[in-house]
């Protein structure tokens, strides 16, 4: 594609010296905060009132950088994203863009969104015209300034074309030329590249951080949501891991200071792809003490501080019999790269691990425990009982069990539950949990779940001392 850019210009900016620095002087990093946040919290209506998804989060976006959002799904990136860009209220705390706190849409914000987002009834320019139409812009410098976008990101020849006619590649390039038409100050993308095949997205990513690093990018600032470690690692300058136990709260920031344009296979990005890894997988870290009894910390677990991850018992043994198979002790970035996946995608199942005490964490390997090892080996109806005692131990599988076992008619209906979780989750988080531990508990044969009454009814077999 031509880099070749006629944006050095900006023909609809009348606005501060700042921003109309040369092209050629490569990206503005002034330094100028662009949007702040302080002590933003942010809850949505739940069936038990308020639920926090953001909790505490003070957060800057400053002139010549890339922000990458990085959190597995559910943990408020996307919420996080939106409030940046006005299009959500905060409960409390505030969002500013350049000191002055919004009431509304961000002005100064423009958003990519994975879902392309597109009017399918509108041609590739009016598409991209639709953005600057809100802004009262002329049709005459709208044509134009989205004949400079189109140029820039590579459609030029598709001007004409409806998305339906064009690839997701390409129609991901008319979100990006939508939101850069406007010339935002902050370039705001929720996870742009994930509908899209590894390759399409790894050309566009390539793309986009050429236009970036040669200031060829009519925007000063870029706030990218997304789960991927190492698209956070290839792109952003400071990647802010958002944790989700149990409320979004900012959990570390990570400076990246590899230079660009970064390489993949260098030891220096595999060193940071596995600390950035590390923080996501990390627990709390009273739990995390060495030398800190078993006893205590199973006895500080509670339902509302203990989420269940959503990992099957099949993902789960998968995994650790994967790493039973490397000798009971594995890199976990090199193991997601053998089995083709994200390294995100694993981390359920590690979190699962972790918590029934089939593993532990240590540095950036993932290490079977003496139980694990033996649930790894065991036949079925040994593995069944090793899980089983461990399962006990995990609050929710316990607290299902044992309000069974104390009613007369070993039943107790699923709503129940769903309104105890109710008052730390959100009902999405509700039901995920509730799958998995029906998962647990039947596998373990503590408890059944019928669906049609929506009754868990304890097992035959959970009423022996176990
Ligand atoms: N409009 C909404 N109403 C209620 N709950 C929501 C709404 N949007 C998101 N959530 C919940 O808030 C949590 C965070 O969601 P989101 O910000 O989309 O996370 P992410 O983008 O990191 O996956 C999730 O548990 C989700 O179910
Ligand atoms: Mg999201």
């Amino acid at each position: 594609m031509s880099l070749k850019t006629l944006f050095g210009r900006r023909s609809t900016d009348t606005d501060t010296a700042a921003r109309t620095a040369p092209a050629t002087a490569g990206r503005p990093a002034d330094g100028e905060v662009l949007l702040e946040t302080v002590g933003l919290t942010k809850a949505y209506a739940g069936a038990d009132g308020e639920l926090p998804v953001l909790s505490g989060i003070d957060l800057q976006v400053q002139a010549g950088e890339i922000v990458a959002l990085l959190g597995k799904s559910g943990s408020g990136k996307s919420t996080l994203l939106r409030c940046l860009a006005g299009l959500l209220p905060p409960s409390s705390g505030t969002v500013s863009y350049r000191s002055a706190p919004l009431t509304g849409a961000n002005p100064g914000t423009a958003m990519v969104f994975q879902t392309f987002a597109l009017l399918p009834w509108l041609t590739v320019q009016q598409n991209v015209e639709l953005g600057l139409e809100a802004r009262g812009v002329s049709p005459q410098e709208r044509a134009e300034a989205a004949v400079r976008a189109i140029d820039l990101i590579g459609l030029d020849g598709f001007e004409s074309a409806y998305p339906k006619e064009l690839s997701g590649g390409m129609r991901q390039r008319v979100g990006f030329a939508r939101a850069l038409v406007v010339e935002p100050d902050v370039l705001m993308m929720d996870e742009p590249f994930s509908a899209l095949d590894v390759l399409t997205a790894e050309n566009l990513r390539g793309e986009l951080m050429e236009l970036w690093d040669s200031g060829q990018f009519p925007t000063r600032a870029v706030v990218l949501v997304t789960h991927n470690i190492e698209e956070a690692v290839m792109m952003a300058d400071r990647i802010v891991v958002l944790g989700s136990r149990p409320y979004g709260t900012i959990r570390e920031t990570v400076e990246v200071a590899l230079e660009r344009p970064r390489d993949r296979d260098s030891a220096a990005f595999d060193e940071l792809v596995d600390r950035v890894y590390r923080i996501m997988t990390g627990r709390p870290k009273e739990t995390r003490l060495p030398g800190r009894s078993e006893a205590v910390r199973l006895d500080k677990r509670t339902v509302a501080n203990t989420p269940l991850p959503t990992a099957s018992v099949d993902g789960l043994s998968g995994l650790a019999e994967m790493i039973a198979h490397r000798g009971n002790r594995c890199d976990l970035a090199d193991l997601a790269d053998e089995l083709g996946l994200d390294i995100d995608d694993m981390l359920p199942q590690v979190d699962a691990l972790d918590l029934l005490g089939f593993a532990e964490i240590s540095g950036d390997d993932l290490l079977l425990t003496d139980t694990g090892t033996a649930f790894a080996g065991a036949d079925v109806q040994k593995s069944k009982t090793i899980f089983a005692s461990a399962a006990l131990e995990v609050p929710l599988v316990k607290l299902i069990t044992n309000s069974l076992r104390g009613k007369p008619d070993a039943t107790v209906r699923a709503g129940f539950f769903r309104d105890l979780l109710a008052h730390h989750y959100t009902s999405e988080q509700v039901e995920r949990q509730l799958e998995t531990a029906t998962d647990w508990g039947r596998y373990a044969e503590l408890f059944s779940y019928d669906s049609a009454p929506q009754e868990y009814r304890l097992d035959e077999n959970a009423d022996l001392p176990r």
